[in-house]
């Protein structure tokens, strides 16, 4: 990779989002009849749940032109045990949901995943979900995978969501489905809200009260059709290129605009950035458009209720708080050391490998913002989202940079460099 200062600009379109991809294969499967959805993400992530689903039994078609999923839902008592251990790959958010869902099932699966997923902490989900009832397995108290799970009976619990985590939310959620009783989750600080709007679009027996989500046992949830949302946090890494590199001007279409998800565009209005969202219509969510003018940034503060609207797209803004006048601060953003790497370590070596002024802090970093980085070496640790921040990293370098280790990234954007020439060239 050859670095020199450039820009981004012109139109473009991110792929389905991740995280409403996942929700998809999952009420889909669990609805009684065919759910279809366009814009499905085709990345690896979202591949390991479709074949999670279909080792359980549920037939799935992907028309790989289209980018459009069919799934012949069987109903929430529909899913078969699977032959073998169910692989997830990299990605936890498959990991953490179907635990929810097989806490409900009554018979035994084996989850397990690569090296970094089986490195990363479990007991969040399981713990609740035994106390629901379910018999969880694996080592550490079932903290790491391979897990085995059998579930069953499951009665209905108050949970206090304190690490504002929506993988944890939904696991309780989706669990509660199967449970006897009323399911209660309490958010301090709101995560996104994806499974929830799933939840009301299948018509299941889910409300707020207050501030608590509450669920009851369901009988059935209803199919779904829908277009899905672009993914705002694999469009994060082109809005932040653009609102930081001078002379840039990009439009992003058909992005969703789920305002759990985008802390990121408040936050860079606040670093002087020139940036407009747009809800355009609804389709289980709200997308739209969002205009971005390049001009050279501001420091900011970011605080803790600020982190779980931002937390995927913290590893790019580390790279504009690098590059922008003056100091940043990122606090309450600890559980960003239990991603697919510990992101504030992996983009702190990096950053200041290229003469970024990177301190660590336990829960975020202080950033001294400085005008160029230069070129040098860098390893993602095998983690997407640093992969791809250190690409736009490299946009705003005067030297060359070397970037190991960047077929991670089809975890969740396999067309990123694709889609970055064509921006760069624009
Ligand atoms: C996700 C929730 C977030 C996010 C992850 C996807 C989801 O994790 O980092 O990429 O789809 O629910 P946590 O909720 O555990 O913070």
């Amino acid at each position: 990779m050859f670095g020199f200062v450039q820009t981004v600009n012109g139109e473009y379109e991110p792929p389905g989002d991740k995280s409403i991809s996942h929700r998809a294969v999952m009420f889909g499967a669990l609805a009684e009849g065919k759910s279809r959805f366009e814009n499905f993400l085709t990345a690896d992530d979202c591949l390991r749940t479709v074949n999670a689903f279909q080792a359980m039994g549920i037939p799935i078609s992907l028309e790989t032109r289209t980018r459009a999923l069919e799934i012949e839902g069987k109903g929430l008592q529909g899913l078969k045990a699977p032959s073998q251990e169910l692989d997830l790959g990299n990605s936890g958010t498959t990991m953490r949901l179907l635990l929810g869902i097989l806490a409900g099932q009554r018979f035994e699966a084996v989850l397990t995943g690569d090296d970094s997923l089986r490195s990363r902490p479990m007991k969040r989900v399981t713990k609740p979900l035994k106390q629901m009832g379910a018999q969880i397995k694996g080592k550490d108290d079932a903290n790491y995978a391979p897990l085995t799970i059998h579930g069953g009976k499951l009665k209905g619990i108050e949970f206090e969501n304190d690490l504002a985590s929506a993988q944890v939310k939904s696991a309780i959620l989706l669990a509660g489905l199967y449970a006897e009783g009323k399911t209660r989750v309490f958010e301090k600080i709101p995560s996104r809200d994806h499974t929830e709007r799933f939840l009301k679009a299948a018509k299941a027996p889910f409300q707020k009260e207050g501030e608590w989500l509450s669920v009851q046992k369901a009988s059935r949830l209803a199919p779904l059709q829908a277009k899905l949302a672009g993914d705002f946090s694999s469009a994060a890494f082109f809005i932040t290129a653009a609102a930081m590199l001078e002379e840039s001007r990009l439009l992003v279409k058909n992005v969703g605009l789920n305002p759990t998800r985008t802390g990121l565009v408040r936050i860079l209005k606040r670093m002087g950035a020139s940036i407009e969202a747009k809800v355009k219509e609804e389709s289980l969510e709200p997308l739209g458009e969002i205009q971005v003018t390049g001009k050279r940034l501001k420091g900011v503060r970011i605080a803790p209720e600020e982190v779980p609207s931002v937390i995927d797209e913290l590893p790019v803004l580390m790279v504009a708080c690098a590059l922008a006048e003056g100091e940043s601060l990122i606090s309450g953003a600890s559980e960003l050391r239990v991603k697919e790497t510990d992101r504030i370590h992996s983009m702190a070596v990096g950053l200041n490998s290229l003469g970024g002024k990177v301190k660590e802090l336990p829960d975020g970093c202080l950033i001294e913002g400085i005008k160029t980085l230069h070129g040098g070496e860098i390893d993602s640790f095998g983690d997407h989202r640093t992969a791809m921040a250190f690409a736009i990293a490299n946009l705003a370098s005067e030297g060359e940079v070397t970037l190991r280790d960047t077929d991670c990234i089809k975890t969740s954007y396999p067309s990123f460099f694709k889609d970055l020439e064509v921006l760069k060239k624009a």
